[in-house]
């Protein structure tokens, strides 16, 4: 089994050459997102990949910080930036548990398809509580693959995970249902201000620090 930093450096040129599966669902996740962000805020995207939805809502906000675990998915990152000429957005090779110590006065704080793959990740949304300003947000996206919303894809998916593990073919990756990331979010203390499923599968949140 390979661990999963090295799994996502090895998956990180065929992930950026990949075609979005579902382009209306991945506009609508940016939409809604956009509707909360303003040019004043800093925003932090944990389990950023090779940078496609950081350089997407970049220009939007005053400052941009996308970390995630593997090099080579920042590497390809900091070079779509380049191209495309964004200049307030800064990649970091950095995982999600040191991502949420980051003390840089982030009002939203994002992680996409991203906590089902990160090990304690409850203690890595509580981080994250603590150190988003008041009033400032979570938004997140989660596969549910245990769902019953992905029909009798969850039974397969559940018995050839482990056999994909073992040869290096899947990552290291949390079986949920949808409500369990409203659990999740809730658990640290968040208020959810919008979710909703799209594709069905996933589950999509906006959640506030209240205090
Ligand atoms: C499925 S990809 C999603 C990438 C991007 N957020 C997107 O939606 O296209 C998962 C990403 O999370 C990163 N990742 C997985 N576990 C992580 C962890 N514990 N800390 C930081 N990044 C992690 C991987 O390196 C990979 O880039």
């Amino acid at each position: 089994m390979v661990d999963s930093k090295t799994f996502w450096d090895k998956m990180a040129p065929k992930y950026a050459a990949s075609q979005m599966r579902s382009v209306e669902d991945y506009e609508h996740t940016l939409a809604r997102t956009l509707s909360y962000l303003t040019p004043d805020m800093r925003v932090l995207e944990m389990g950023c990949g090779t940078g496609t939805t950081a350089l997407r809502l970049a220009p939007h906000v005053l400052a941009f910080v996308g970390t995630d675990q593997s090099s080579e998915m920042i590497r390809i990152a900091r070079e779509k930036a380049e191209e495309a000429g964004i200049g307030n957005a800064e990649f970091r090779v950095l995982g999600a548990a040191e991502s949420a110590q980051l003390d840089e006065g982030f009002d939203v704080v994002m992680g996409y398809n991203l906590f089902h793959l990160v090990p304690d990740v409850e203690a890595v949304i509580d981080d994250v509580y603590k150190r988003l300003k008041p009033g400032g947000l979570l938004i997140s996206k989660t596969p549910c693959l245990a769902d019953k919303a992905f029909g009798w894809k969850r039974f397969l998916v559940k018995a050839i995970l482990p056999l994909m593990k073992l040869i290096g073919k899947a990552p290291d990756v949390r079986l949920w249902r949808l409500e369990h990331v409203d659990r999740l979010i809730a658990d640290a203390g968040f208020e959810t201000v919008e979710a909703g499923n799209f594709p069905a599968i996933s589950r999509y949140i906006v959640a506030r620090k209240t205090a």
